[in-house]
């Protein structure tokens, strides 16, 4: 097969791979510029970044997250003039100065999930910067498309996560019980038919990304001949030489199996999937010291019924202390064995595609 480029809004990728955005540092300034250098997009985390102490006030809190991201936007500038995207979760309580910061920074894609981006357009009015809400249902993207209306705007392009996904998942436990009848393939169809009348209408495609469970150049291959412009990959760029996270957390990928995979709900309140650890086994037994965190990072936290602070564990992760974190995986984690190059796993992929003779 071919390997088509990518294009979102007015920027262009050589490859049609999206590194997708990994909170609390996992998606940090080396993993991002090794995917750019690539040709592929590479998304910046402003989650989770800075010296987020327990003992900080909430103004505390949005200064030191911003001055973070803008230190990670400003190390990436140094390096490279490609663009890059940053991922903004709408669940933050800050996601609106986020947004502001990294625009105000000059960065030109802002992918945004965990949430409703209702007024994203009046908080990003030059047409230069893309838009990329991240989607898992086709009845999301009516909702965003028909709303944007009143904006004269539509997305840039959707990222639809399916269930397999790393990270926190836009499923209820019923539908990931159910998770055939909310399979990627399924949704990307519907989303293909939705979309249809407002690129009429516009005379614009939008270009749908899919995620989640996504691991080999066939696994590619069949999603850009259903009809996606591209994929975007998280779990297999966490095992790779340039993510920034620990020895000990990428470890953990390549010892996964499968019967370690547990979906649970976090603080945030929505399901998100984990590996098997001391740390969970000790969450399940409510042996967990209460977190006591003043501030508020996200909207929808809730600390005191869940038992724990999720940034704070991701954390413990990626500092190396996994005995004491949350590992956040996808669920193709069990198949990852040895850590490798960003450049190495990219390329394996495109020879990959370029083998398929799924089209
Ligand atoms: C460790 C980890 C952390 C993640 N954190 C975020 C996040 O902060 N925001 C977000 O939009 N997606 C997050 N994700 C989802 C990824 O961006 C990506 O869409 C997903 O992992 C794709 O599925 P895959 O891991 O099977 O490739 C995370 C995924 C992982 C594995």
């Amino acid at each position: 097969m071919e390997i088509p480029r990518l294009k979102i809004g007015r920027w262009e990728f050589l490859r049609p791979l999206v590194q997708g955005g990994m909170g609390v540092r996992v998606s940090g300034c080396p993993l991002v510029l090794a995917v750019l250098q690539e040709g592929c997009l590479g998304t910046l985390t402003s989650m989770g970044l800075g010296d987020l102490s327990h003992g900080m006030s909430n103004d505390d809190f949005i200064r030191t997250s911003r001055e973070a991201l803008l230190r990670e936007i400003r190390m990436l500038q140094e390096h490279t003039n490609k663009p890059f995207a940053v991922n903004v979760m709408g669940a933050l309580s800050n996601a609106k100065d986020l947004v502001a910061t990294a625009v105000g920074a000059g960065v030109k894609i802002i992918v945004y999930g965990a949430g409703i981006p209702r007024n994203l357009p009046s908080i990003v009015e030059d047409p230069d910067v893309a838009l990329v809400p991240i989607i898992s249902s086709a009845r999301l993207a009516r909702i965003i498309l028909n709303q944007w209306k009143r904006y004269s705007r539509m997305p840039d392009a959707f990222i639809i996560e399916g269930p397999l996904a790393g990270g926190h998942l836009g499923f209820s436990f019923e539908q990931l019980a159910h998770s055939s009848d909310f399979s990627l393939v399924k949704i990307l169809r519907e989303i293909l038919e939705i979309i249809q009348p407002f690129e009429q209408l516009n005379g614009r495609k939008i270009p749908l990304i899919t995620a989640g469970g996504i691991y080999t150049g066939d696994d590619i291959s069949l999603m850009l001949s259903l009809g996606a412009s591209g994929v975007q990959m998280g779990t297999r760029f966490v095992a790779t030489t340039e993510c920034p996270v620990s020895d000990e957390f990428k470890q953990a990928y390549v010892n996964a199996r499968l019967e370690d995979l547990h979906i649970i709900k976090t603080p945030v309140g929505m399901p998100g999937r984990v590996l098997a650890n001391d740390f969970l086994r000790r969450l399940q037994d409510g042996v967990i010291p209460k977190p006591n965190c003043p501030f508020h990072c996200i909207l929808s936290c809730e600390r005191d019924a869940s038992g724990f602070c999720v940034a704070e564990r991701l954390d413990n992760s990626y500092r190396g202390d996994v005995d004491n974190g949350l590992i956040f995986c996808g669920a193709n984690v069990h198949r990852i064995d040895r850590i490798m190059s960003v450049h190495e796993l990219i390329s394996g992929l495109m020879e990959e595609v370029k083998a398929s003779t799924l089209v």
